[in-house]
């Protein structure tokens, strides 16, 4: 089984780290440096020391698993690797200097792919050497927890490069879907519309933040309402994407809520800033309006 690269250690890299070394692959996980990408992996070992206390994996499991995560300074490190995910900021010109960099030392037969949720995998496709092992592949948050993968062709993508990332998915345990390289693809455009809308509904004074979020999370038995589930994906994100939807397919139902603009020009950005819909400083999260 060939080593699977991983670029960028927040929250969906260290993710997608720990299920591929779960699936016994050797995962080479990199950041901007070698400490961002050893806080990456303790970060890991965190989460698997919880899963430890709640008997789920014993500790013999768990030592596996951070054993195959080697953290790395430089994508230069990961030449041998035979699939390389990129889960680094969500800005296309960070992905394009990576794709060229990473691109350089892979081998001829490696497999690139991108966990971008809005950025078009043609494009995309067009800064690594070779847009036929070019791919993405969208996971979700949190990763270890949630079940599946988008799949998405750029238009030259091969089906050999399909096929790895459906060989990987499967040995992850993962359900994979196909989508075609459209914005939003398929999770983000339904749901960020849900989660816009609801911005709408508290902007115009439909119900207040706690019975927005109780009407769809018991209404609709949602795991959450869609205003702590903003906040928890991160409301600059949520924007981003919705500008993305509104952009990409020139229609006005995809316009963003102002009062998602305004949130984000506070810099209220949700669970990751400790203020977004609700106040996340105490033991529990507050409403906010
Ligand atoms: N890492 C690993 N495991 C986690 C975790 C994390 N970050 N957060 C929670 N879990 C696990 C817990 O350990 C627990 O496992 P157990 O039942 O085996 O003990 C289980 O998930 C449930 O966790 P909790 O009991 O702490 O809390 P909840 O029952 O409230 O569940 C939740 C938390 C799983 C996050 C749930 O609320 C949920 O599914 N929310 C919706 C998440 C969602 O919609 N994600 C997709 C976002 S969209 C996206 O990612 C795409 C992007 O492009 C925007």
């Amino acid at each position: 089984m060939q080593a699977v690269g991983v670029i960028g250690a927040g929250q969906m890299g260290a993710g997608i780290a720990q299920v591929s070394a779960a699936a016994g692959y050797r995962v080479l996980l990199s950041d901007v440096d070698q400490a961002r990408a050893e806080a990456g992996k303790a970060g890991i070992a965190k989460r698997l020391a919880r899963d430890v206390e709640k008997c789920k994996i014993d500790a013999e499991a768990r030592d596996r698993v951070l054993e195959r995560i080697e953290p790395i300074g430089d994508v230069a490190g990961m030449a041998a690797c035979g699939l390389v995910i990129e889960a680094a900021t969500e800005r296309e010109e960070i992905k394009r200097a990576i794709f060229a960099k990473v691109g350089a030392v892979l081998g001829h037969q490696a497999v690139l792919a991108s966990n971008t949720s809005s950025i078009p995998i043609t494009r995309l496709a067009q800064a690594s050497p070779d847009a036929a092992r070019f791919i993405g592949v969208h996971f979700f948050n949190p990763v270890p927890v949630m079940g599946l993968i988008e799949v998405i062709r750029g238009l030259a993508t091969s089906d050999a490069t399909v096929a790895t990332v459906e060989t990987y998915a499967a040995a992850l345990g993962k359900r994979v879907v196909h989508a075609n390289d459209a914005p939003g693809f398929i999770v983000n455009r339904v749901l960020m519309p849900m989660l816009n809308e609801a911005c709408f509904a508290l902007g115009e004074g439909v119900a207040s933040i706690r019975d927005i979020d109780a009407a769809v999370q018991l209404g609709l038995n949602h795991p959450m309402g869609p205003l702590t589930l903003a906040d928890f994906i991160g409301l600059d994100t949520c924007l981003e994407i919705t500008r993305v939807l509104f952009e990409g397919t020139g229609d006005p139902k995809f316009r963003p809520a102002p009062l998602l603009v305004k949130y984000v020009e506070a810099g209220w950005y949700g669970r990751k800033t400790g203020r977004g819909f609700y106040d996340y400083s105490g033991a529990e999260p507050v409403p906010t309006r």
